[in-house]
């Protein structure tokens, strides 16, 4: 709590809404009062092909299109893949951002604590003194929580990842579905959920015949939210 919000907390005044971040998704922002809130992580859930990245890439699009900056860290996908898929949409606009306001991180191998613990904080302490605001995409996380078995250490692991990008961003992780991942099985993606400032639901299933997207929020922070909006 900042000094500003002890202050409207101690004179009993109602806090006043944060920042809101345009996620860039048509319909999303409306229904969570204006958008994600500044300086948060936002989990994607949803099992492969719901669209995670594409939304990701998205959501960074729209802060280029807006004069910020985007960070996009890849855990076990090229962003040869990415760029690629995104022209396929169309998002052509993409290609001249990068390494100017749009930079990739791609991780190799699996010791996500030297990554979590030592490459990034580097990355992090490198990218403070730009004022530019930035979107940070960690697209997919769950390599973390595959490679962790130790529940402690893959809790402690993901908050410091949190704790560390929001410093420098507005972020957006993405989280595979495994069947109940959201569940207690092991697979889980409650870990993430829990950390997280807001969590989004993407389905792709059959409704009446035909094959409907549509996202849930599942949970959203200070955010009066509306629950399903079909894609
Ligand atoms: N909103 C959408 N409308 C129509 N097609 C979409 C939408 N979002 C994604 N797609 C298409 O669905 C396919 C899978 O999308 P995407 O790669 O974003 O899924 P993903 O959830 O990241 O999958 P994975 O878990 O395998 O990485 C792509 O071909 C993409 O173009
Ligand atoms: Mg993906």
């Amino acid at each position: 709590m900042d000094k500003d919000e002890k202050g409207r907390k101690a004179k009993g005044k109602e806090e006043l809404p944060k920042a809101r971040i345009s996620s860039g998704i048509i319909g999303l922002d409306e229904v969570i009062e204006g958008g994600l809130r500044d300086h948060a992580v936002t989990i994607i859930l949803g099992a492969s092909g719901t669209g995670k990245s594409t939304l990701a890439m998205q959501y960074i699009l729209e802060g280029l299109d807006r004069g910020e900056q985007g960070l996009y860290i890849t855990l076990d996908v090229k962003p040869e893949q990415l760029i690629k898929e995104s022209i396929l949409w169309g998002w052509d606009r993409l290609q001249q951002h990068i390494d100017k306001e749009l930079f990739f991180f791609e991780t190799t191998g699996s010791d996500f604590k030297a990554i979590i613990e030592d490459q990034l904080p580097r990355l992090v302490e490198a990218r403070k003194k730009y004022e530019t605001p930035t979107r940070i995409a960690i697209d997919p996380l769950t390599p973390i929580i595959w490679a962790e078995k130790d529940k402690s250490v893959q809790r402690e692991l993901i908050n410091k990842l949190f704790v560390m990008m929001k410093e420098i961003g507005t972020v957006v992780a993405t989280v595979e579905e495994h069947g109940q991942s959201t569940g207690e099985d092991g697979l889980g993606a409650s870990i993430p959920i829990f950390l997280s400032d807001s969590a989004i639901h993407l389905r792709y299933q059959p409704i009446g015949g035909a094959f409907n997207r549509t996202l849930e929020i599942v949970k959203m922070r200070g955010t009066r939210h509306g629950e399903e909006v079909s894609l």
